[in-house]
């Protein structure tokens, strides 16, 4: 089988055109970095995140749950370093007026602002095309601000969070406690993230509103390399037990330079986007940093105390970080095949049963009252606990294209043989093998299937 690989135009049209992704308020023109999760996209990120929560929080008899709000206690955020560094190297066009990160523009991976001002010298502009018109860059902080109750002043600023991690650690001697956990121990939390990036595009990479699932795990300063080998290989695994292929996934790790204010060492997994290989899941080491500052900020205990040992300590974090829109991105690009049958094109989603939208489409073969009758029947029968969809419109190989390009694992189809010998058709997708199934047998038959 031939791969095919989808350029940036095709795979935003093909997302838009299929109803995963839609650009935000597009009736006015769209909001730059802000996109929209269609009806196909808002169930393909649901089933992400619910495989994420089974692998990472289910799976490990050492990690709960936790939910915590966007906005919290500005002080939080001066503790954590993001209101003085979460920053990014910006520069404007003299010429234009453009504003690029700087760092893009003169095609180094470095926040050191002399370096970058040298860079950008020769470099021209990427909107105007001139050269020598950069300003020196200066740092740009990514938080968006806001204000708590009715007056806006200095007091009552505060930010949309910049990633979920924040919450994690002001809850962290709370949830130790109410749990009785000991180390290691992990709380897992997904949650929407805010980040004004300065140039934000390439589609659903880089968003200004993202989801993030984020574990942040709690380890014996002295674990903390065992811990960091384990989740970076634990999280390669997972995302190869979605469907990702091997070959389009690596691993970076950082320079000192590339890593964030509170990481000790950090490695991206990257892959392949048609843009070049590029960061999808974090893995950071950010040692004690995070405690140690709340615990200076707020006046808290945040040590641990290990009953065995009588040592006293704060635990370093070891965090693996992902977006869903990146993830979900690379899943539509590394999903998509495309395949001649019978001398015509057939598009292809190959997603994973798990990942799939939809899960099983139910077409009557025609729109005759009684196959539509019988066929709702056969949609109430089966519905209820993953998604179903009932389509009664167009030529039956119309649908079937329809449901092979968003990936859903089976088609019942209802003929009129149906009304005699009460049995329907199920297709499977990837090999479009046909088989007679008992409707009163259907039920069991596709859930077997599904958990194949
Ligand atoms: N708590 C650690 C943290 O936030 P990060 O590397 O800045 O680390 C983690 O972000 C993950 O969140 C990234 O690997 C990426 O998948 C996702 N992410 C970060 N910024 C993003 C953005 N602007 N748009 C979409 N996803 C983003």
């Amino acid at each position: 089988m031939r791969e095919k690989t989808l350029s940036m135009e095709e795979l935003v049209s093909l997302a838009k055109r299929r109803g995963f992704i839609f650009q935000a308020s597009e009736i006015y023109g769209g909001i730059s970095g802000f996109w929209d999760l269609g009806p196909y996209g808002v169930e393909l990120a649901n089933n992400i995140k619910q495989s994420w929560w089974k692998y990472f929080v289910y799976s490990n008899f050492n990690v709960v749950g936790l939910d915590t709000t966007i906005i919290q206690h500005s002080k939080l955020w001066k503790a954590s370093g993001h209101v003085d560094t979460f920053v990014d190297p910006m520069v404007d066009c003299k010429s234009c007026k453009h504003r690029f990160r700087a760092d893009h523009v003169a095609g180094i991976n470095s926040a050191n602002l002399a370096k970058l001002d040298k860079a950008l010298k020769n470099k021209s502009c990427p909107n105007c095309g001139k050269v020598g018109t950069f300003t020196s860059p200066h740092h740009f902080n990514m938080m968006f601000k806001t204000y708590v109750g009715p007056i806006e002043d200095g007091a009552n600023q505060t930010y949309l969070r910049p990633e979920t991690a924040g919450g994690i650690f002001a809850q962290y001697e709370l949830v130790r406690e109410t749990t009785r956990k000991k180390l290691p121990f992990g709380i897992a939390q997904i949650g929407k993230a805010f980040r004004n990036e300065i140039t934000p595009g390439d589609f659903i990479f880089r968003l200004r509103e993202f989801i993030q699932m984020e574990l942040e795990a709690f380890v014996h300063p002295k674990e903390a390399d065992k811990w960091y080998k384990f989740w970076k290989e634990y999280c390669m695994n997972w995302l190869l037990d979605i469907g990702l292929k091997k070959e389009h996934l690596r691993l970076h790790d950082h320079r000192p330079e590339e890593r964030a204010h509170y990481a000790a060492a950090s490695t991206d997994i990257q892959y392949r986007y048609p843009f070049g290989f590029k960061e999808l899941y974090g893995i950071a080491n950010r040692t004690d940093y995070d405690l140690s500052v709340h615990q200076k900020e707020s006046g808290k205990d945040l040590s641990y105390f290990d009953e065995e040992t009588k040592e006293q300590f704060i635990p370093y974090i070891i965090e693996p970080s992902v977006g869903v829109e990146r993830l979900l991105m690379a899943l539509l690009l590394d999903g998509y095949d495309e395949e001649e049958v019978k001398g015509e094109k057939r598009i292809v989603m190959r997603f994973t049963k798990q990942l799939a939208p939809v899960k099983v489409a139910v077409l009557p073969l025609s729109k005759k009252p009684e196959l539509s009758t019988l066929a709702r029947n056969v949609f109430k029968k089966i519905s209820g606990e993953y998604n179903v969809e009932y389509d009664e419109t167009q030529s039956i190989g119309r649908r079937y294209r329809r449901q092979d390009e968003i990936g859903t694992p089976y088609c019942v189809t209802i003929d009129f043989e149906s009304l005699e010998d009460k049995a329907v058709t199920v297709r499977e997708r990837d090999s479009m093998k046909q088989e007679r199934i008992k409707i009163e047998e259907l039920k069991q038959h596709l859930l077997k299937e599904l958990n194949h």
